[in-house]
């Protein structure tokens, strides 16, 4: 199955400079050559050009609500373009802020999706909710249905209409919630796999779980959201919010293997890569290499190896 590649190089969800570059290094590291190269058709629809908002003062604490709404608008008509094109869409982030979108358009080309949401946080916060202001706090509680009643009115997101209901998402290596989170999550009854349950389960049977929650009745395209600071920071470090206790290069590549394996993965978010962050340049690459390599897994590389039958 062929990927559609959108650059998203958008900053605004978060404070700090860099991780606009991410598409850039994500390329840099070879990712087209290498899909290529194991037998996946490529389309790259470069990057998205996302302009100045003028007047972007805060709304109720929330910072760049109109840059991350005029940013998600473009983004999900990007995705839902290469959905209609038929391909697996894949955004190279920038920020988490990008889920927004990239889920709305997912959605609006498919109709019903479920979402595996791998993270250190939950990205739940509400614009009442959260404490640092920041919208890559935030994206999931615009896109639940259950939570319309909890999001107020804001400035460029009116075109956003939620699309996901809480039964349909899955979350899996959360480390580091607000409180209100964890609220908004028992209340929602959401299936979470936090790392004590990767502890508990190990990552094989959290994958077989997750499988069989969201595909117990009908088989949805999956949206996986994959945010790179899921990752334990001593192998991916160069990331704006990095939280110690994280999973291992191992289990971070067998969600990808085991959700390519479903036949069901329809769009991927790759996030949260700055490259400015990072104690030293191998840390940046140790970063690069392993939001390629989890991307590679979503199309079919397997650490057992391939058969050539896989390759053009
Ligand atoms: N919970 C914190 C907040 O709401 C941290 C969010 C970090 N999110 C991320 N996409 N890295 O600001
Ligand atoms: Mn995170
Ligand atoms: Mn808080
Ligand atoms: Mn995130």
């Amino acid at each position: 199955f062929s990927a559609g590649i959108i650059g998203a190089p958008f900053s605004k969800g978060q404070p700090k400079r860099g991780v606009e570059q991410g598409p850039d290094v994500i390329r840099g590291a070879g990712l087209i050559q290498k899909l290529q190269k194991q037998g996946c058709a490529v389309k790259d629809y470069g990057d998205l050009h996302f302009p100045q908002v003028e007047d972007d003062d805060p709304v109720g604490g929330v910072k760049h609500v109109r840059a991350v709404g005029r940013a998600n608008q473009r983004l999900s008509e990007a995705v839902k373009k290469a959905k209609t094109d038929g391909h697996c869409s894949v955004v190279l982030g920038g920020d988490h802020s990008l889920a927004i979108g990239s889920i709305h358009g997912h959605a609006s080309a498919v109709r019903d999706l479920s979402v595996v949401w791998v993270d250190a946080h939950a990205d739940i916060n509400t614009p009442l909710t959260t404490s640092t202001g920041n919208m890559h706090g935030q994206p999931m509680s615009y896109l639940l249905r259950e939570l319309v009643s909890k999001i107020p009115v804001l400035p460029n997101l009116s075109w956003l209409q939620p699309c996901l209901s809480a039964r349909d998402l899955v979350y899996i290596g959360l480390r580091d919630m607000d409180p209100e989170e964890s609220f908004i999550l028992n209340l929602l009854e959401v299936k979470v796999f936090s790392m004590v349950q990767v502890d508990q389960l190990g990552v094989a049977r959290v994958m077989e779980e997750t499988c069989d929650y969201l595909t117990d009745k009908v088989k949805k395209p999956i949206h996986l959201s994959y945010d790179i600071d899921a990752i334990d920071p001593s192998v991916t470090p160069a990331t704006g919010t990095p939280v110690v206790g994280g999973l291992t290069y191992r289990e971070g590549v067998a969600i990808a293997e085991h959700l390519c394996q479903t036949g069901l993965l329809s769009a991927v978010d790759l996030v949260e890569v700055n490259p400015l962050l990072g104690p030293n340049p191998q840390a940046v690459q140790s970063t690069v290499h392993t939001a390629v390599d989890l991307l590679l897994a979503c199309f079919g590389r397997r650490r057992e190896g391939n058969p050539p039958s896989d390759y053009q």
